[in-house]
């Protein structure tokens, strides 16, 4: 008889009575009583084996009993019913069938674990685990959101498909892309000294595809960029990449936003049908102190400047002279929730925001300075107190938190105090999907380490001007067509309506400090693409390794990525990056030298 399966694991149902063979690892071995159970694992699911001491049995009977865990093995035996309930089996095993073995064989042997594949949790630390991914891509937890993640590329794609989009493909190896991060460079053998870049996005390509006629298309691809890493960033991750022509923002918010919600459905999570919230980029940071707010709840950020521009507390009263804000954030009925020490955990994360401190004031009964536990309160003052409770509809119980100061830094951090809050508090449902759009960012932002413009998005968004002259006024007052989706408080994706002229084109490049050669030698391609007819285009991508990372409730990026990074940007697993031997840097003429810190 062969060793080969007949069924998978999540198919004894269908065979009870029968005899069939299954193949799996050994998740757990058991003796009991002189009876031997298995509990094999493969991709479906789980199932018990039992060996029976009996006389026909006993040469199987010997083998099981050198089997230990992740023993990879084959079964044959008849599937019944499981007398009586068997606790110990756990909840994962198929509850009430088990396989009686007939015939079993070793088909591979394993080593003790460095880690144990607990049923809870990971159990060992991360690099270990990273170390040993094939170990840990066996636990079932993270098996079944790798494979999750393949359910949603598939949605993704069967609702492009449908909408008519062109899978194509762009090179890998080619020429700085900018989005603002640091690039990987590849050495080239045939020409000494020359370098591609690695693609931070297939930006440039797709717009000379749109420039080609090819109307509408995308690419599941893979972008690199030699970032800070994060929890929601790797150096490689995967874009869902899109482009189309004859759109203006309006049609290509409404267009990507159609393929996300079918591509939702398909998957099985549930939408509301209305459209998605829009708010722009002034709104999000003035109510929630972010350009990726979580709409899951509310706390906004309110704005006090106007009821405490004179009171005597000079750090809110200065921080208004001097053209800042103060801001406050309204927590009704929580005051007895927070102690010192929790004000104190959430100044500090204020403070790595920039700000100065976390004013606070605990409500109370009355309406005069008593009305405010707070070490504020008598600076504030009567008046001032008044005044907030009343803005504020402020009740006895309730807990007010303060930030001061320049209004961008202020904003920020009063708006990583609220994602705390709603984290710590509670304040929403996690199975919860709450999408938004973010439209109308500046053109430009300010390098805070240059002082130069750079654009917010990339160099190709459309600024939303009414003619080319405006290019040469106020800078920081040009707003682009530029979008950003939102779900749950990060971003997933993000877009633009493009630069269709080469004029317009040529001028940005122009602000952004690029000398007309500069921008020959890096665009000139673009800059003659555009200059033979190009149709008015837009686009967006979408971050997939952030999607799937939301949709499975997986707390790091690294969970959706069969062999992630680690945040140094290596892999444990096959130990890269490595130097190169002596060969292989003369062949690509590079000769590396220790750089002296
Ligand atoms: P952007 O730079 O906003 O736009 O990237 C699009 C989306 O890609 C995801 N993303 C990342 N995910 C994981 N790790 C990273 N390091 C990382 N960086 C970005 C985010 C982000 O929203 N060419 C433009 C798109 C366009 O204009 O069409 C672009 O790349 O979810
Ligand atoms: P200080 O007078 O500096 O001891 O501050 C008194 C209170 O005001 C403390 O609770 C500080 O956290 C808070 N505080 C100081 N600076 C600011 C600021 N810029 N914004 C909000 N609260 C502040």
């Amino acid at each position: 008889m062969s060793w080969q399966r007949t069924i998978t694991l999540n198919q004894l149902s269908q065979h009870i009575g029968e005899v069939q063979t299954i193949n799996g690892w050994v998740h757990r071995r058991r003796d009991h009583g002189g009876v031997i159970f298995l509990d094999v694992r493969d991709r479906y699911g789980f199932a018990q084996v039992v060996v029976e001491p009996s006389e026909d049995n006993k040469r199987i009977f010997e083998e099981a009993g050198k089997i230990r865990s992740e023993f990879v093995v084959s079964v044959t035996g008849k599937i019944r019913k499981r007398p009586g309930s068997d606790d110990d089996a756990g909840g994962k095993i198929n509850k009430n069938l088990e396989i009686d073995a007939s015939a079993l064989t070793i088909l591979s042997s394993s080593e003790v674990l460095p880690f144990a594949l607990t049923d809870e949790g990971p159990g060992a630390s991360e690099n270990l685990r990273l170390k040993h991914r094939y170990l840990d891509l066996r636990r079932p937890e993270l098996k079944n959101k790798i494979i999750q993640r393949t359910k949603l590329t598939r949605c993704i794609r069967n609702a492009l498909e449908e909408m008519e989009f062109l899978d194509l493909e762009t090179p890998i190896l080619g020429k700085s892309t900018p989005e603002g991060a640091r690039e990987f460079l590849v050495p080239s053998r045939v020409h000494p000294g020359h370098f591609y870049a690695l693609p931070q996005s297939p930006q440039l390509f797709k717009q000379v595809l749109m420039i080609s006629g090819f109307d509408r298309y995308y690419q599941i691809v893979r972008c690199f960029r030699d970032e800070d890493l994060r929890s929601d960033r790797q150096p490689e991750f995967t874009q869902v990449d899109c482009e189309m022509s004859f759109c203006d923002q309006e049609t290509v918010m409404k267009t990507f936003e159609q393929m996300i919600k079918s591509a939702i459905k398909e998957y099985g999570r549930k939408l509301p049908d209305e459209a998605f919230e829009i708010l722009s980029f002034k709104e999000a940071m003035e109510s929630y102190g972010s350009d990726k707010p979580d709409l899951r709840f509310e706390l906004k950020i309110q704005d006090l400047s106007e009821e405490l521009k004179s009171c005597d507390f000079k750090v809110f009263s200065g921080a208004i002279d001097m053209g800042g804000v103060v801001n406050v954030i309204h927590l009704p009925g929580r005051a007895a929730d927070f102690s010192r020490k929790d004000i104190e955990n959430l100044e500090k994360i204020a403070k790595n925001f920039g700000a100065k401190g976390l004013a606070w004031a605990k409500v109370k009964a009355g309406s005069g300075a008593e009305s405010w536990q707070s070490p504020i309160a008598k600076f504030i003052g009567e008046e001032g107190i008044q005044a907030v409770n009343k803005k504020l509809g402020a009740k006895e119980g309730d807990l007010l938190l303060f930030g001061a100061g320049e209004w961008n830094m202020t904003k920020t951090s009063l708006g990583a105090v609220r994602s705390q809050l709603g984290k710590q508090l509670e304040l929403y449902d996690p199975k919860n999907l709450k999408f938004l759009w973010v439209i109308d960012f500046p053109l430009f932002e300010k390098d805070p380490e240059t002082g130069e413009y750079v654009s917010m998005h990339h160099p190709f968004t459309k600024p939303n001007i009414s003619s080319i002259e405006q290019l040469d006024g106020d800078l920081e007052k040009i707003n682009a067509y530029a979008y950003d989706l939102v779900l749950n408080g990060c971003e997933v994706g993000g877009g633009s309506v493009r630069i269709h002229e080469a004029d317009i084109q040529s001028k940005i490049f122009d602000k952004l400090g690029l000398s007309k050669e500069q921008a020959q030698t890096k665009f000139g391609f673009l800059l003659d693409a555009l200059s033979f007819g190009a149709p008015p285009h837009a686009g967006i991508a979408f971050g997939l390794d952030r999607l799937a990372m939301i949709l499975t409730e997986s707390d790091s990026i690294r969970d959706v990525i069969a062999f992630p990074k680690t945040n140094n940007a290596s892999c444990l697993m096959t130990e890269s990056p490595t130097k190169a031997n002596i060969e292989q840097l003369r062949d690509l003429h590079i000769r590396v030298q220790e750089v002296p810190k």
